[in-house]
Formats: C-alpha cells, sequence, structure tokens
C-alpha cells in the first residue's frame, strides 16, 4: 500500500518546489510512456507531496506535446490523491488582471486530440460523471489558502482549453468572451478529465497572466510576457501551496476518490485497490 500523497503540477515559472524534507526524485514508466520529467517528492509540513513541471524542467515541452496520461498515471502510481495544478491563464474579464488568481470551478473543451484524455478503451469501457470537474473541498483549501496569504483571488470561473501552441485570434478571443468564459488556457481540462477518471481530486490555480488579445487598451498576450508575470507570481503560488497542503486531509473520502463507482461498463475494476 503507498502513501496517501498530494500531488502538485507546476506550469510555466514553477519548475520546481522548495521547502520539501527528505526529497527523492523518481522516474516513473507508464503503460502511456514517460511523464514531463522525473517526478520530485519529499513532505511539507508532515504530507508526502509529489511535483511535477507539466513543460519539463527547462520548459522543453510545448501543450500539444505534453503526455497528460503518463503525468496523471505517474501521480496516482505513486499514491497521489489530491492534485493541485498550477497554471497560467489569459484573461478573458476586465476584472481578472494580470497576477490575480482565478479558482475555476468549470472548463470548455475547445481541445482537438480527446483520444488523448482518456485512460479507457482498448477493451475497458468507462463514463465518468464530469458535471462538477473541480474538486470543491480543495477548491476551498486552496481559496483559504490564498486568501491567508493575501492574493488578489477569485473563486469560480470557466476556463476554455484551446489546442494552442498559437495564442487566439481577435476573433476567437471575442467569441469566447461572449459566450461568458473568464479565462482561457492550453493545458488544464486534460489533466482535470484524467485525474477524475483517476480519482484524484483536482483543483487548479489558474495564474492570470495576460488579457489575451480583445483588450483595447492592454498589449496583446506574448510568451516573454506570460512568463514575466508568472516568475514574478511564483512565490505566492508557493506561499498559497504550502499553506494549502496543511489542510489536505490524509486520507481519500471525498467524492472525487469513488469516481468510478458506476462508471465502469466492462465487468472488471480497473484502479487496484491500494
Ligand atoms: N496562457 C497564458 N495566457 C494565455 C492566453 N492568452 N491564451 C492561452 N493560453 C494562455
Amino acid at each position: 500500500m503507498s502513501e496517501h500523497a498530494i500531488g502538485i503540477i507546476g506550469g510555466s515559472g514553477l519548475y520546481a518546489m522548495d521547502g520539501f524534507e527528505k526529497f527523492e526524485e523518481r522516474v516513473v514508466e507508464t503503460p502511456f510512456g514517460y511523464p514531463s520529467d522525473a517526478l520530485v517528492g519529499g513532505e511539507i509540513e508532515g504530507r508526502k507531496v509529489w511535483f511535477l513541471p507539466r513543460h519539463g524542467r527547462g520548459h522543453r515541452i510545448m501543450p500539444h506535446e505534453i503526455n497528460h496520461r503518463a503525468n496523471i498515471w505517474a501521480l496516482r502510481s505513486v499514491g497521489v490523491r489530491w492534485l493541485i495544478c498550477v497554471t497560467a491563464v489569459g484573461s478573458l474579464k476586465q476584472e481578472y488582471a494580470p497576477r490575480d488568481i482565478v479558482l475555476p470551478d468549470q472548463y470548455f473543451d475547445r481541445t482537438s486530440r480527446r483520444e488523448h484524455h482518456t485512460f479507457f478503451g482498448n477493451g475497458i469501457v468507462a463514463h465518468i460523471g464530469f458535471g462538477d470537474p473541480v474538486s470543491s473541498d480543495l477548491r476551498a483549501v486552496l481559496l483559504d489558502a490564498a486568501v491567508k496569504r493575501g492574493a488578489r483571488v477569485h473563486d469560480g470561473g470557466t476556463y476554455v482549453n484551446m489546442d494552442g501552441p498559437a495564442f487566439s485570434t481577435r476573433a476567437e478571443s471575442e467569441a469566447n468572451r461572449q459566450l461568458g468564459f473568464d479565462v482561457i488556457g492550453m493545458t488544464n481540462l486534460p489533466e482535470a478529465k484524467l485525474a477524475r477518471e483517476a480519482e484524484i481530486a483536482l483543483a487548479t490555480l489558474c495564474m492570470v497572466t495576460d488579457y489575451d488579445c480583445w483588450h483595447e487598451e492592454e498589449d496583446d498576450v506574448s510568451a516573454v510576457s506570460v512568463v514575466s508575470h508568472l516568475k514574478a507570481n511564483s512565490e505566492m503560488a508557493r506561499g498559497i501551496l504550502r499553506v494549502a497542503v496543511a489542510e489536505i486531509p490524509g486520507t481519500p473520502t471525498w467524492p472525487e476518490h469513488d469516481a468510478l463507482n458506476g462508471a465502469v461498463m466492462t465487468d472488471r475494476s480497473y484502479w487496484p485497490d491500494e
């Protein structure tokens, strides 16, 4: 039985986690290949935490190249049952300014590689419920931690996941605004789907880096502006993570931890009992 652990997926600008005690690195091979990097494990506030940078150390992997299945599989295989993602997003609303934090509670899927966004198939049929794609318990922990750290934080919102790697056209940005979406990114929705299939409770800290390209008075998004806002905000992200980790319970009893109950149609179980 592996110890129940907390996972952190870091995004652009957050390639490592500090404050780890009993540091170890583990290269994990999964049935879907290798994750973005070696997992880095350690203890924070007495809890086992595994960190994975989704773009790899040195930012080598583009959004459409990320092996999300290997990432989530690897984290689950070392006992992760709670997962906090940190990710850069563009803002689609005036009130979400660069360096604000948004805790999304919904996703809208504009991706095109959806066959990569499930563990099932090849003889195992399962359909997970995804009406509430984010763990409300874990989101509440993040909100509390963000408020304690003095962040400008917005609770709830819809994250629209585009493929990238190019940013949106102005017409696409306007359409996303008219549809009422709040933030836009290229990576987090597949993580949320796969985490649900892996019975991992997930919530995400969206770090606002830009106003995409719809804002008349602000510069259009660029890769350089995204990274500079994120680097400036990475200490805030780390501070929130440290406070949040201490508040997560030790046993996985939230609804997401039982997500495959009633979802698998094939006559066998999927994730082995730990
Ligand atoms: N990540 C950060 N800013 C973004 C934007 N404007 N569009 C897509 N992904 C992003």
